[in-house]
């Protein structure tokens, strides 16, 4: 219920994007929806691709280079997560995070609790603890988006990761 809860807040607006313009091909439309979708957060926000948004997140053309389009459809919208943990910090601060460097002493963490991400810059020793997570909502898997829209997001990232163009239809990931 929390959880439903948090994730409802985070999906915020439903600003239509990338609707319906007949000169754009699948592949631009997904690139809009990455770059500045408002169902939810950019992708942008949390993921680099050619060039644009933030490396939060893990990289998506190695995922996207060897699953297919349903494959991917769910972990878009994904209900248990693989990276994202619960830190507390000494000193009792707790949010959701993903490790994003280790250099000897040194852990680079994002603080997922905040929009847009902050990068954090801690000693091991400021770790008091890290654990699996439910709480942690990728905000697309409450966005709400349509199958053909989720279509169009998939057709862009195989694009971008195989370098070549092919046609995501929304019955596929159905
Ligand atoms: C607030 C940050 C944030 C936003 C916004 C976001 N993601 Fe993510 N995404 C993440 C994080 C963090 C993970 C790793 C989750 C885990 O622990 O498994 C992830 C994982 C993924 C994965 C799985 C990657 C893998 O290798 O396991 C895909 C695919 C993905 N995101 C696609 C998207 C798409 C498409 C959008 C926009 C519609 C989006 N994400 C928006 C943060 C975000």
């Amino acid at each position: 219920m929390k959880r439903m809860l948090l994730c409802l807040l985070l999906s915020g607006g439903s600003m239509l994007m990338a609707d319906g313009d007949p000169a754009m091909t699948q592949i631009d439309r997904g690139r809009q929806w990455f770059q500045h979708s408002r169902k939810g957060v950019a992708c942008v926000a949390c993921h680099a691709l050619e060039g644009q948004g933030f490396a939060v997140g893990p990289d998506l053309t190695k995922l996207a280079s060897v699953i297919g389009p349903r494959g991917l459809a769910t972990t878009i919208q994904m209900t248990a997560t693989a990276y994202v943990q619960e830190f507390q910090l000494l000193g009792g601060r707790k949010f959701p995070g993903i490790e994003k460097e280790k250099t000897g002493e040194l852990v680079e963490v994002f603080d997922l609790g905040r929009i847009p991400a902050v990068l954090l810059k801690l000693k091991s020793s400021d770790i008091l603890s890290r654990r699996g997570t439910s709480d942690w909502c990728h905000p697309p898997t409450a966005a709400q988006y349509k199958a053909e829209e989720l279509a169009d997001i998939i057709a862009y990232l195989k694009f971008v990761a195989t370098g070549r163009p092919k046609e995501v239809s929304a019955t596929e990931i159905r």
